[in-house]
């Protein structure tokens, strides 16, 4: 059974401050919650506040980006080592956002994922095509690609380990959301990717995730579909109240 998971990804929001109230309120929120896995990832400088509210609850941390090598001459880079130490157990890896602004290629997710893995993390690989792809009706060739690339080299045992995140790019703070059947049909491409890259309990056992605008009001429809298993969230996990309502899909 994939138990999903619901993570809120901050991105470049919340002093440190306002970091520790949203997560006591999503640490209140989250009491009693056993359908689904709940994951905060604030930005760097608010990973210990966070842990430190966290701790105890069922609550978990996660990343936002990382680096793969250990230590060294990297100025500005953090660690997965490090990143355990502070208590993450999870990282996003390559979401759209790296790859749009920052160079994210394939082969550094795959460094990334790697590195995490390695660290005994749980590496959240985003994938997931541009409007300008998917008029071009190009989403099954970047949906494989990302995952070929990001997920290259890789066991069985430590594919078992991955969270898959689906975004569309087009569906990322824009309001639209894929439509559940969108979602459901490129969630069905990866899983049979998973298949032919891990084998059918690889591919039974891994979590993927939705994300794209997803709100209180379209969380319920989409997660009732069948290879959905959780979402990952933006603009809706800034607010305590609309995250709260998430958790309850
Ligand atoms: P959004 O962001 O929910 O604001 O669309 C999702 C994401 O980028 O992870």
């Amino acid at each position: 059974m994939r138990i999903p998971l619901i993570a809120g990804n901050w991105k470049l929001n919340k002093t440190r401050s306002e970091a520790e109230a949203l997560a006591k309120a999503v640490v209140e929120a989250s009491r009693g919650v056993t359908h689904a896995e709940v994951l905060l990832c604030p930005v760097f400088t608010s990973l210990e506040t966070v842990a430190r509210v966290v701790a105890g609850s069922n609550v978990k941390l996660g990343a936002q980006d990382v680096y793969w090598e250990e230590a060294g001459a990297f100025t500005g880079e953090v660690s997965a080592g490090l990143l355990k130490d502070i208590g993450c157990t999870h990282v996003i890896v390559a979401h759209s956002e790296r790859r749009q602004f920052f160079g994210e290629t394939n082969e550094t997710a795959n460094r990334k994922v790697k590195a995490v893995l390695k660290n005994g993390m749980t590496p959240i690989l985003c994938v997931g095509e541009t409007l300008a792809e998917r008029e071009g009706n190009k989403v099954e060739q970047v949906v494989t690609e990302h995952m070929r690339g990001g997920l290259a080299g890789l066991s069985a045992g430590e594919l078992a380990q991955v969270v898959i995140a689906y975004e569309p790019v087009w569906a990322i703070g824009t309001g639209k959301t894929a439509s559940p059947a969108q979602a459901q049909e490129v969630h069905a491409l990866i899983r049979r990717l998973l298949k032919e890259l891990g084998g059918e309990e690889v591919a039974a056992a891994v979590r993927i995730q939705y994300g794209g605008s997803v709100k209180p009001d379209n969380v319920k429809e989409l997660m009732g579909m069948p290879d959905i298993d959780g979402a990952l969230v933006g603009g809706a996990s800034l607010k305590a109240d609309s995250f709260a309502a998430l958790l309850k899909f």
